[in-house]
Formats: structure tokens, C-alpha cells, sequence
């Protein structure tokens, strides 16, 4: 049965995607793999497909959610990895969430991902920059969450609420649901704050935070343009996360 890992951080552009789609392809490299995109920006979608997020329209995890099952909406990207997709509708998961479901409202999610986990190894889930109904949904369905830190003050702020809705989940509905760590990305190593929130952040989660530290690098920036396959600079573009995956299976 795969294991459900999310990748999450309520602060906007603090590399969720490029996290949740870069370990999506290695991973499904030995393993086979499902990508799940529940942010309506549908980057992830975007970013693994390299299709205009209009072409899955009517066919998304929205409409998975709606019916509770996920099969019949999974995408093909190729032998070992498939992806849910999303597109702005998803948007209006919430609006559907509180007028057509009553209970467990944190597990319809969950519910939809459960006929098919037995098809995967690992399932990783991309969430919008909010701690709404679709992170929510995202922390109850797994069994681990990765948390992105980029190095800044406002991220620095998030990080405690994060944990926090971590620990509530836990508490009130999944409680195998487990940190893998708090990965730190997008790091300026030049930049003398970026070196002093990496220590501040270590100092205040030493058992939390992968060892790897995963630094700013152009190629990096360009995978939602040249995406993972037939991609020139893809070893430069994914070097890093190497490790991150080493770290990830030894904590899942
Ligand atoms: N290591 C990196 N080096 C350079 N650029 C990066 C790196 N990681 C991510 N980026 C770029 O930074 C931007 C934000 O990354 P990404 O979209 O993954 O963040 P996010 O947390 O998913 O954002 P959102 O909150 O909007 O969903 C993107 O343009 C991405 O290509
Ligand atoms: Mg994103």
C-alpha cells in the first residue's frame, strides 16, 4: 500500500511544487508513483504534464473528490508515474465541501485516494499556499508531510501555525499522520540572512530538519519550463534532491 506524503507550507512560493513534482519523478524512477495536485494554480499539473491545465478540464481531482474515487480521472505521464491533475475549479472545492458533505469533511481526500493506493508505492500531494480545506484534506490523507522553509521572515511566521495544523490533524483525525522533516530550499547561500534563518530554524527543530539543505540554482528554476523529460540540464536541475529522497524513504 503506498505511503501518502504531502508537501506543504502555507507561505506562497516557498517550493511545494518544485519539491512535490521533482520527488514525484525521482521517486517514481525505482517506484511507481502518483502525483496529486490540489492546488486549483495547478503547477504541479503544469509542471509534470507540460499541457495547458484547460486540457484536463472535467477530468481533474475536483471531479475525483465529488465522486470519492480516484480512479477514472488518474493521467498516464508515463509507465511509473500518474498524476491527478488540477485546474482553477478546484477553487470551488470548498463551496461543494460545506454545501454537499456533512461529517468528515477533513476525509474526503482520503476516502478518494482509497481505491487506488494499493497501485503505488508512494503518493505525493501538492498543496495550495493556505491552510484551507485542501491542506486540511491533504494532512488527513497522508501519512507524512515534507514542510518547505525558504529562508525568510515570513516564512519563518509560518512555520509555527504549520506545525500546529500538523499537530491538530494528528490529534482530531490522522493520527498516523507523522513530520518527515522540514526541508530548507530555495536557500541563498550568499546572503547572510538566508545562512542565519537556516541555523535559527535548525536550533528550533533539530530532530525536524533534513540534513540536505536544497540552494537557489538557476536550472532548478527552470524545470516548469523544460520539465523532466527530454530535458538537457535535468541531472543539474534535480542533483540536489537526490538526497532528499535518500533522507525521505529512511523517515517514511
Ligand atoms: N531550488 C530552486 N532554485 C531556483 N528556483 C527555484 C527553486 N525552487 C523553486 N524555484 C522557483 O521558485 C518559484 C516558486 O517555486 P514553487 O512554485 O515550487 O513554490 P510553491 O511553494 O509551490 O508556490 P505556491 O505557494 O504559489 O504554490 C518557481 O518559479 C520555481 O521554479
Ligand atoms: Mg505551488
Amino acid at each position: 500500500m503506498a505511503v501518502v506524503i504531502t508537501c506543504g507550507i502555507q507561505k506562497g512560493g516557498s517550493a511545494k511544487t518544485t519539491t512535490a513534482g521533482t520527488l514525484s519523478y525521482l521517486l517514481s524512477r525505482e517506484h511507481r508513483v502518483l502525483a496529486v495536485d490540489l492546488d486549483s494554480q495547478g503547477n504541479l499539473t503544469e509542471l509534470l504534464t507540460q499541457q495547458d491545465i484547460y486540457d484536463f478540464h472535467g477530468q481533474t481531482i475536483l471531479e475525483a473528490m465529488k465522486e470519492q474515487d480516484a480512479r477514472g480521472y488518474i493521467h498516464r505521464i508515463d509507465d511509473t508515474l500518474h498524476i491527478l491533475t488540477a485546474e482553477d475549479l478546484l477553487a470551488t472545492f470548498p463551496r461543494w465541501l460545506y454545501s454537499e458533505y456533512g461529517d468528515n469533511r477533513s476525509l474526503v481526500l482520503d476516502k478518494t485516494l482509497e481505491k487506488v493506493k494499493d497501485d503505488y508505492d508512494y503518493i505525493l500531494i501538492d498543496t495550495p499556499p493556505a491552510l484551507g480545506d485542501q491542506t486540511i484534506n491533504a494532512l488527513c490523507a497522508s501519512d507524512a508531510v515534507v514542510v518547505l522553509f525558504e529562508a525568510s521572515r515570513f516564512c519563518y511566521s509560518a512555520l509555527e501555525r504549520f506545525l500546529e495544523t500538523v499537530g491538530h490533524a494528528q490529534r482530531k483525525v490522522n493520527p498516523k499522520l507523522k513530520v518527515a522533516g522540514i526541508l530548507r530550499s530555495m536557500i541563498d547561500s550568499r546572503r547572510t540572512d538566508s545562512k542565519a534563518f537556516i541555523e535559527l530554524v535548525e536550533e528550533d527543530y533539530p530532530e525536524l530538519v533534513f540534513e540536505t539543505i536544497i540552494s537557489r540554482k538557476a536550472a532548478t528554476g527552470r524545470l516548469p519550463i523544460n520539465g523532466f523529460f527530454n530535458n538537457s540540464e535535468l541531472r543539474q536541475a534535480v542533483e540536489p534532491f537526490h538526497d532528499v529522497v535518500k533522507e525521505l524513504i529512511n523517515r517514511v
